[in-house]
């Protein structure tokens, strides 16, 4: 599994991601869409940027019962998307459906990941709303376990997180993290950020950077230093 950059495009309409991703003449980055660009454009978005030659992450966190989510999940495979993800608290049998749902005729599937904790739930609100007695750190190698026996390919983790699920999980087992931030950047909303180098060093598989590159002067030469700094 070679390490990649993915590209968070939390743009507002499929106009504005057009005219940004139009920007990268030479490489064609892996690319992140939300729930808020899916919803607001459709499934055309997944069309167009696909049709531009990018990859694409579709980060829609999948979470209801087995069937639907089987039934979903072959939607998302005939829309040709690479990486697509769940939440593991839909437990062991969803995951297993959303695989069985994501895998094509001739075998082939985009990469399924899990969401364990969301980063934006604290240990507190787990335990006092949730009623998940269990230290996060313990419930998320729990989830990301379950993960793997699901037949998962990985988790949406911080990057800080990265190496302890790949000593409980295994090496071959993706990490794909969020909260990326150049040495010399603008923290902005992130909490635990790292850099791409330290994220190499920790060992995360796939970094996912939005505003960094997104909101830089020159987004291609921020994703250049990026790939330069993650992948070298
Ligand atoms: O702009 P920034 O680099 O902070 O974007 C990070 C992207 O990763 C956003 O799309 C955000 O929603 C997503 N994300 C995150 N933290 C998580 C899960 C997803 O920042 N735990």
């Amino acid at each position: 599994m070679g390490r990649d950059v993915i590209i968070a495009c939390d743009f507002n309409n499929k106009e504005e991601v057009v005219r940004f991703l139009e920007k990268f003449k030479e490489t064609k980055p892996f690319v992140k869409i939300g729930m808020e660009l899916f919803y607001a454009q459709g499934p055309d978005i997944v069309r167009t940027i696909k049709g531009m030659g990018h990859k694409i992450f579709l980060d829609l966190k999948l979470h209801d019962i087995p069937n639907t989510v089987k039934k979903s999940m072959s939607v998302l495979a005939g829309l040709d998307v690479d990486m697509c993800n769940v939440h593991a608290a839909g437990t062991k049998a969803m995951m297993s459906a959303a695989i069985e749902g994501l895998t094509r005729a001739d075998g082939t599937r985009p990469l399924l990941i899990a969401v364990t904790q969301l980063t934006s739930t604290s240990e507190e609100m787990m335990q006092e709303e949730l009623w998940i007695e269990r230290p996060i750190d313990e419930t998320v190698l729990h989830y990301a376990s379950n993960a793997k026996e699901a037949g998962l390919d990985g988790v949406v983790c911080s990057p800080l997180e990265a190496g302890k699920v790949h000593d409980f999980c295994g090496a071959g087992f993706v990490t794909v993290t969020p909260g990326v931030r150049f040495a010399d950047g603008d923290v902005g909303d992130q909490k635990r950020v790292t850099t791409p180098a330290k994220a190499r060093e920790i060992g995360s598989d796939y970094i996912v950077v939005g505003r960094p590159i997104t909101q830089a002067d020159d987004p291609v030469e921020a994703y250049n230093r990026c790939v330069a700094e993650f992948v070298g």
